[in-house]
């Protein structure tokens, strides 16, 4: 196994022996890419991938409102393989990028591997077996204890061992960290302080609170640290890690009220030391990459590892196997090589052949949502200011869609604005500058993404 190129932290670059990459520069081939997904993330790895010199066209399917500014939209229903076929065979795309975790968990990738027609287009993206690692917490806790991959310790429960569960609650201090074992949109984990209410949970689940997806539930022992999101791509021998990112989940500022999908994000993130990505390569990284191999999964494409920094030592909380939202539409804007061709060579096992290059800067990203979210909240509401804001920033969309030749809200996270500052400092005040300009009603954001890094 063998990491590739990169820049550490400090933004000093590694000692790299260019000799040893062997970097072909493939003119010849016209790359036509399909990115699925409709949200800020897509529109961010849409806008990073039409910057290839060596990419002819983007298709992002279904898209939004801001995805047809770097490429043309194709509206399907991304769970219908068939219908990505058909637009993957008319339209003649040698590679797709996956943007959620649901087709990956359904098994797109395997739906690909199988079809005589579509065998020879590249994905990016684990096979279902893969996708275990997002689509099961359970069968990712088991691959962790296989490898030693640190996390929270914990019991796996369902309804034939509830008894066992409710003894194992009493043996942990509280807070209590249930978490439904299948997808949940985001919100099957349940943290609770009283162990009352820990026991009426872990019923409640099992009872099916969250359907299917909480039959298991998932009992861990509560970390305390401060999080972290690092990304890995890999071919399943090789891999690079991407810039890090620190998301805010909660809607309010101080990190109070509900969980959201993210409010923002900050790259780099200052406690990810040299020291603490060298942990996380050697306990985390490379054992996870080992297990895969040994379990003869064929993973091609990201994993996202939702670390928690413990006084300094990395623990998992999750793995997903996606790129995070929002930190990608941070992320993207520090990958200075062609990725592109960096997700081409993923996508057939030449990883290592692959330039990869960090922007030293610092992005900050500023998520602007419908007034409500993450309750309820109101659609269709028309976005104006979008000229003002600077060409310095980079504007992804994500719940918004072209009515009339009107940009309008459709969603909860509506668009999120990234600037880069030689600082955070820096980088914050022109994405809040930028983000004031940008206009509709309800309009809501975080007033202090990135504060809490600035002095660390
Ligand atoms: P997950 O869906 O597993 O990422 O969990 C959602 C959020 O719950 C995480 O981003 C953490 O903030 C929190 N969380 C999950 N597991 C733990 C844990 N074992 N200890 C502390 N916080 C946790
Ligand atoms: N921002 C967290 C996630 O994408 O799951």
């Amino acid at each position: 196994m063998e990491r590739i190129v990169m820049y550490n932290v400090d933004n000093q670059k590694e000692a790299v022996n260019w000799k040893d990459v062997q970097w072909q520069y493939v003119t010849a081939v016209e790359r036509r890419v399909l990115v699925l997904g409709s949200g800020g993330r897509e529109h961010a790895l849409a806008w990073k991938i039409a910057q290839s010199d060596r990419v002819s066209k983007v298709y992002i399917a279904p898209g939004n409102a801001g995805t047809m500014s770097v490429g043309e939209n194709i509206a399907i229903n991304i769970a219908d393989f068939q219908a990505v076929k058909d637009v993957v065979l008319k339209n003649n795309i040698n590679l797709v990028v996956v943007g959620p975790e649901q087709p990956l968990v359904d098994g797109i990738v395997d739906f690909f591997k199988n079809d005589d027609d579509l065998k020879d287009v590249k994905i990016i993206g684990p096979e279902k077996n893969g996708a275990q690692l997002e689509g099961s917490k359970a069968f990712a806790k088991r691959f962790m204890e296989r490898y030693g991959i640190p996390t929270a310790r914990c019991l796996t429960v369902t309804a034939d061992n509830l008894t066992e569960g409710l003894h194992y609650l009493e043996t942990l201090e509280a807070p209590y960290v249930l978490k439904a074992d299948g997808l949940a949109a985001g919100k099957g984990v349940l943290i609770v302080n009283d162990i009352k209410e820990a026991k009426t949970e872990l019923k409640e689940m099992l009872s099916g609170k969250f359907g299917a997806a909480s039959a298991k539930v998932v009992i861990e022992q509560f970390l305390k640290g401060i999080e972290v999101s690092m990304f890995v791509l890999t071919d399943g021998e090789h891999y690079v890690i991407l810039p890090e990112a620190k998301d805010y989940k909660r809607i309010g500022d101080g990190d109070t009220g509900l969980n959201t999908g993210g409010m923002g994000a900050v790259s780099p993130v200052p406690f990810v030391t040299p020291d603490f990505v060298k942990k996380v390569e050697n306990r985390i990284i490379k054992p996870t990459i080992e297990g895969l191999k040994n379990e003869k999964i064929d993973y091609k494409g990201f994993i996202f590892l939702g670390l928690m920094n413990c006084g300094g030592d990395p623990y998992v909380i999750e793995y997903n196997v996606r790129m995070g939202d929002p930190e990608t539409e941070g992320v993207m804007t520090r990958i200075d090589s062609d990725f592109a061709d960096l997700l081409d060579k993923c996508a057939v096992g030449r990883l290592n052949e692959a330039r990869f290059e960090i922007n030293p800067e610092t992005s900050v990203t500023v998520m602007l949502v419908s007034g409500g979210y993450p309750e309820s909240y109101k659609k269709g509401m028309r976005i104006s200011g979008l000229d003002n804001v600077c060409p310095c920033c980079i504007v992804a969309h994500a719940g918004t869609k072209l009515v009339d030749n009107d940009i309008v809200t459709s969603g909860g996270r509506v668009m999120a604005v990234t600037a880069h500052g030689k600082t955070i400092a820096e980088a914050r005040e022109k994405a809040y500058h930028n983000a004031k300009m940008i206009v509709f009603e309800g309009k809501n954001y975080r007033h202090d993404i990135g504060l809490d890094l600035m002095n660390l």
